[in-house]
């Protein structure tokens, strides 16, 4: 076993997220959201893209988020199982249509607020630290449908609302706390990002940036609220991450892939830097975009993160002729495919060196702590005639990241934690499958919804729970 190069208090979790998780879509409350509109099958990307509207659900369709894997009401069991492999932080998110089913009241849904408690005490009782997500891919529909969502300023005052009633109501038992999950995932997947819908007139760019403003004003004012209801509270933003490498050294490939990077970090750099960039006036003017924004904006904005959290499963890839044609979406990012490293069954690149450079490049950027809050591979697992799950392919992406976290932080770079993606089988967000796995608990459900959602620990299971107690030195 080698010395450990984690520091001491380092924070060692799994992540979920209410929308893949949680199931129960309609009970104890709660209203409808995106994610429950978004079915599986091959309307799936269309819908998720904006491009495809969807204000009710259809009979012919199955919607993975409706069940999910039931942690809605299993949660006691699978934050059991998270003590057992010796967790000190769990991430999960609020569904925001638990606690303000239509989005737009005044008075909170007190059976939400209840659910939420009974999970964070349930963590106390086993010292494991919440790190709780507001907002992860899951905006109330009656916004949507009343409201345009985030294309509207309304939305502000509602997310801070809903903002201020979860640290007013979650007091004492949740201290660390993100915004947006993946926020630049807005660009990318607009619905499922943001509750954005498409008309043909639409100049998408000007929605998708308006709509990114007003995210970022509400993520400010959230910092803000969080700091003033209780101090010690820490809020992190948080990115889709994966630095892009150019194709070639031809200076137009390293350009390129300078600006595929610019598009993603464009919303760290307000979130950790409290001020829209530089680059951000040319960006706008060339995509004749104009941002409304209300006198005061600029000072809300400054109302920085504490953290910088971000997601890492793969690395990416672009050159200055890539297109439609070249390129495909890894995590929904277009990227071209780099020949030199293997891809996962889902063609997601494995590149723990990446992670280390990503890593380098955000505190060289912003000099504050980083939280790598997601970090995984998805994968099928069999069950084999002694019930046993020996995912070892699971145990070596997760190895090699691990050391290549551990090498950052000997870079000099000050980590708070670490949350694997999906540490309990969940429903994939870009698939809506079942079948690509995460988890360190295996849970019998497959991608048209049949299972008995029984969990059974998968091998490594076993092995994550030694990399816990050796806080990060025994990896084999
Ligand atoms: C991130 C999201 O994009 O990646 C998660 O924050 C998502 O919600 C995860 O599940 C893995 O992606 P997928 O598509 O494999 O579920």
């Amino acid at each position: 076993m080698s010395v450990s190069q984690f520091p001491d208090g380092f924070l060692w979790g799994g992540a979920l997220a209410a929308n893949q998780a949680e199931g129960a879509y309609l009970e104890g409350g709660k209203g409808l959201t995106t994610v429950d509109m978004i079915p599986h099958g091959s309307h799936r990307m269309a819908v998720k893209l904006g491009l495809e509207p969807r204000f009710t659900l259809r009979d012919d369709e199955f919607y993975p988020s409706h069940d999910a894997i039931d942690f809605y009401h299993r949660y006691k069991e699978d934050i059991a199982l998270m003590a057992e492999m010796g967790f000190t932080v769990f991430r999960t998110s609020i569904a925001w249509s638990r606690i303000y089913p239509q989005g737009d009241e005044l008075t909170p849904n007190a059976e939400g607020i209840a659910f939420y408690r009974d999970v964070f005490n349930e963590c106390k009782k086993y010292g494991i630290e919440p790190l709780v997500t507001l907002c992860h891919f899951d905006v109330p529909m009656h916004l949507v449908r009343e409201h345009g969502s985030w294309r509207n300023r309304k939305m502000i005052e509602f997310f801070t609302r809903y903002a201020r009633t979860c640290f007013e109501a979650f007091d004492g038992l949740v201290k660390y706390w993100l915004t947006f999950n993946e926020i630049n995932i807005l660009l990318h997947s607009p619905f499922s990002g943001a509750g954005l819908v498409f008309d043909e007139q639409d100049n998408k760019e000007q929605v998708k940036y308006q709509a990114a403003h007003h995210e970022l004003v509400a993520s400010a004012l959230a910092t803000k609220i969080a700091h003033e209801v209780n101090p010690a509270n820490q809020v992190g933003c948080m990115l889709a991450g994966g630095n892009f490498y150019p194709w070639s050294c031809k200076p137009e490939d390293v350009w390129a892939a300078l600006e595929k990077d610019r598009e993603n970090l464009f919303f760290i750099d307000v979130q950790a830097r409290g001020a829209y960039p530089s680059y951000a006036a040319r960006l706008f003017r060339e995509k004749g975009i104009s941002i409304v924004s209300e006198p005061g904006d600029s000072e809300i904005l400054k109302n920085t993160v504490d953290f910088v959290s971000f997601s890492y499963y793969a690395s990416r890839c672009a050159s200055a002729d890539m297109n439609e044609g070249n390129s495909s979406a890894a995590n929904v990012v277009k990227s071209l495919k780099n020949p030199y490293i293997q891809a996962s069954e889902w063609g997601w690149g494995i590149d723990p060196l990446g992670l280390r450079i990503t890593m380098n490049m955000m505190y060289d950027r912003y000099q504050k702590p980083l939280f790598l809050v997601e970090n995984g591979l998805g994968a099928k697992d069999t069950v084999n005639d002694q019930g046993e799950i020996e995912d070892d392919y699971r145990i070596s992406y997760l190895r090699e990241h691990i050391k290549a976290m551990g090498e950052a932080i000997a870079d000099g770079i000050p980590v708070m934690g670490y949350t694997t993606w999906g540490c309990i089988d969940l429903v994939s967000a870009s698939t809506g499958e079942m079948s690509k796995r995460y988890g360190f608990v295996y849970v019998d459900r497959d991608d048209s919804g049949a299972g008995t959602l029984a969990r059974t620990r998968k091998k490594s299971f076993y092995w994550y729970t030694k990399v816990i107690s050796s806080n990060g030195a025994d990896l084999d």
